[in-house]
């Protein structure tokens, strides 16, 4: 099909769509060379308080609607990309975008998590594309690497940070032995983190972009719903103190692993080894280790957030679905969904643990506390004691355990919590080393 050039429909005008709107004016011949002719915005379908934004201020005012009918009957448009966000109306609008044969781009990782699997089948009887590379990891090239790079590959693992606003409230919180809520105080006053922060400190986020991962790597349907998750709130500056002593740095790690017989899938804290690749990860950057048979392990490492890096993956997915609109070829979603997997369930999980107990500091406490893990086949690897409150005369201690069964560990911790001698089960934190 020769084209003299590919229109694009934008839906939302927010933070990433602006910037989207901007990027494609900005650089216009450059991209209109990589794509093999121009990309010309033809509508952009807003809400009534976009138009106030100031990119919507240099933005020509014929091109909004905030009306849906008006942008779906606009015929020039090839190329929908949704800016929008959540499910509702993005997954209507993009059903509706890929059954009236046009390509698709999305940022959106909620929607994909959720509502991946029908869409890309969508697409597929379509015979158009849909690109989803900004839903993951923002800037950081991803899900083309799953796509295209990795496929000879098994892989193995995936051990991921892939949510800046937890990583920079970790970061803070072992920097300055600052308690979670100013850091989350903090990220708030930068913007990093959202007036309701639940979903990114619960590690929700998190779960999406783990869910799209793993999908594409293990080709199997992962809905976040499969995935165990906890997020950072009850980490306490305690922890961070007693990881710094023990060599770990404290992060929220999505992990996915296959091993043959069923994939594993899980979101919440860890300690990890400081000096591991991905403990020296800070701020709000992201960094996704995966592990396949034949690279062993690569790491990619960048901006998993912000307007400019998301804005980046949402063009150049732009770029190459005008590639194969001109090419007339479409290569395909990557999201090649086998049968269904069996997901271990948490209880079957072998890790290590670190432990923390508030305890009564009288003779043979420790030995009543060794005498509960073994009895549950929990080897202690270290511990350590601190006088917590001499008055009281309470102590606080730490145990490291070595690799022991979840569902062992959870048994052992609500003995440990009926001793008398056990004041507070101060936190319970999983090592991955
Ligand atoms: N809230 C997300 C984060 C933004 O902090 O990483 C990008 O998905």
């Amino acid at each position: 099909m020769s084209k003299k050039s590919i229109g694009i429909g934008l839906m939302g005008l927010g933070v990433i769509g602006g910037q989207v709107a901007s990027v494609l004016s900005a650089k216009a011949e450059a991209l209109a060379e990589q794509a093999g002719c121009p990309l010309v915005l033809r509508k952009v379908k807003v809400l009534p308080q976009d138009l106030a934004r100031p990119w919507a201020q240099k933005m020509a005012r014929g091109l909004f609607t905030t009306d849906i009918e008006e942008f779906f009957a606009e015929p020039e448009i090839d190329i929908v990309v949704e800016a929008i966000g959540g499910v509702s109306p993005a997954l209507e609008y993009l059903t509706r975008a890929l059954a009236s044969g046009r390509h698709a781009v999305t940022s959106n990782k909620e929607l994909i998590a959720k509502h991946g699997a029908e869409l890309m089948k969508l697409a597929g009887r379509q015979g158009v594309g849909l690109r989803y590379e900004a839903s993951v990891g923002g800037g950081i090239p991803l899900i083309s690497r799953f796509q295209y790079d990795l496929v000879a590959n098994k892989i193995g693992g995936i051990y991921a940070i892939i949510n800046g606003t937890t990583n920079y409230i970790l970061t803070r919180m072992e920097r300055e032995g600052v308690d979670f809520s100013s850091a989350l105080a903090r990220a708030q006053e930068l913007g990093y983190a959202e007036p309701n922060p639940e979903n990114d400190v619960e590690g929700i986020d998190s779960t999406y972009k783990l869910a799209i991962l793993a999908s594409l790597a293990f080709h199997t349907e992962v809905s976040p719903d499969d995935i165990y998750r906890e997020g950072i709130s009850k980490l306490t500056s305690r922890d961070f103190q007693y990881a710094q002593e023990l060599g770990f740095a404290i992060k929220l790690l999505a992990i996915a692993k296959d091993n043959d017989r069923e994939i594993e899938v899980r979101v919440h804290p860890v300690f990890l080894p400081e000096d591991s690749l991905l403990a020296k990860v800070d701020g709000v950057y992201n960094a996704v280790l995966v592990e396949g048979d034949l690279v062993d392990k690569v790491l990619f490492f960048g901006q998993g957030a912000g307007p400019l890096p998301t804005s980046s993956a949402v063009v150049a997915d732009i770029v190459a679905s005008a590639r194969e609109i001109r090419l007339g070829v479409v290569a395909g979603s990557g999201w090649r969904l086998g049968p269904a997997r069996v997901i271990k369930p948490m209880s079957d999980v072998i890790t290590r643990y670190y432990l923390r107990l508030n305890i009564a500091d009288r003779p043979g406490v420790l030995a009543q506390i060794a005498r509960v893990l073994g009895e549950h086949q929990i080897s202690i690897s270290s511990a350590i004691q601190e006088l917590a409150d001499p008055v009281a005369e309470t102590a606080e201690i730490v145990v490291i355990t070595h690799s022991a069964q979840e569902k062992n560990m959870q048994s052992a911790l609500s003995e440990l919590g009926k001793l008398t001698v056990v004041k507070e089960i101060g936190n319970f934190i999983r090592v991955e080393a």
